[in-house]
């Protein structure tokens, strides 16, 4: 295989990642994450049932790390390589790449800093964390509680604008009309998935 044709695929593969399993994963997780609004019983409790699921470990393992490791590091390597041109905001286009690329540094921070602080606690007896309490906590800093804000949007943001390029990539959406109308889905993933999240958040604080 020559080093193009490599590229190729691992652009490919990048691009599906992005989509199954990590946005599959990141809307489910929002969702699950909203029983917050319900209170602590019931955060916990849907904490617990997850925890039960028969091979969570290896599913955690082979849907959430193994991708999301892989779409970071190559999406950091492709963010190197980049070309951005945001010198006119003319072109809409040009700043939805630089913010793609862009998010997709924060959420590659991000996503460290919440595995560390979330699931990498008291790793040998991880069940018997409260992680509603734990959350309450942190939250409780203005400052974890403001990137907490800024990584939810970004994690939105970045699947609801690549929802828009994968489309493209994989010849859904050809010629500009129909970009055009993708474009309502995008607008529609990010405002839903944003205000899930976000209302999730806030019910730490209340
Ligand atoms: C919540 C986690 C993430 C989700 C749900 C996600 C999702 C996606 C999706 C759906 C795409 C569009 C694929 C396409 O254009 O065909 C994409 C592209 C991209 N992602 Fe992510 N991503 C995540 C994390 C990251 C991280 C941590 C990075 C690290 C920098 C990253 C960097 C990129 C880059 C550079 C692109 C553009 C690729 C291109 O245009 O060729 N992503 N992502």
């Amino acid at each position: 295989m020559t080093f193009e044709e490599r590229h190729f695929w691992l652009r490919r593969l990048h691009s599906l990642s992005g989509i199954v399993p990590i946005g599959g994963y990141l809307a489910f997780h929002l969702y699950e994450n909203y029983t917050a609004t319900r209170g602590g019983e019931a955060y916990n409790r849907m904490v617990r049932n997850l925890q039960e699921t028969p091979f969570a470990i290896f599913l955690e393992i082979g849907i959430i790390i193994v991708p999301l490791l892989f779409h970071g590091v190559y999406g950091l390597f492709v963010t190197g390589t980049a070309r951005p041109n945001v010198t006119s905001n003319r072109y809409v286009r040009n700043w939805m790449y630089f913010l793609q690329r862009a998010t997709g540094v924060i959420l590659f921070a991000f996503v460290i800093f919440h595995l560390w602080t979330t699931r990498l606690v008291n790793i040998r007896d991880h069940e018997s964390v409260d992680l509603f309490r734990l959350m309450q906590e942190s939250l409780q800093s203005r400052w974890i509680y403001a990137f907490y804000i800024v990584g939810i949007l970004s994690a939105t943001f970045h699947l609801a604008n690549g929802i828009w390029s994968f489309s493209i990539v994989w010849g859904l959406t050809v010629g500009p009309r129909a970009q055009r109308r993708m474009i309502w889905v995008s607008a529609a993933v990010f405002l839903i998935l944003s205000f899930i999240g976000i209302r999730s958040i806030q019910a730490f604080r209340a």
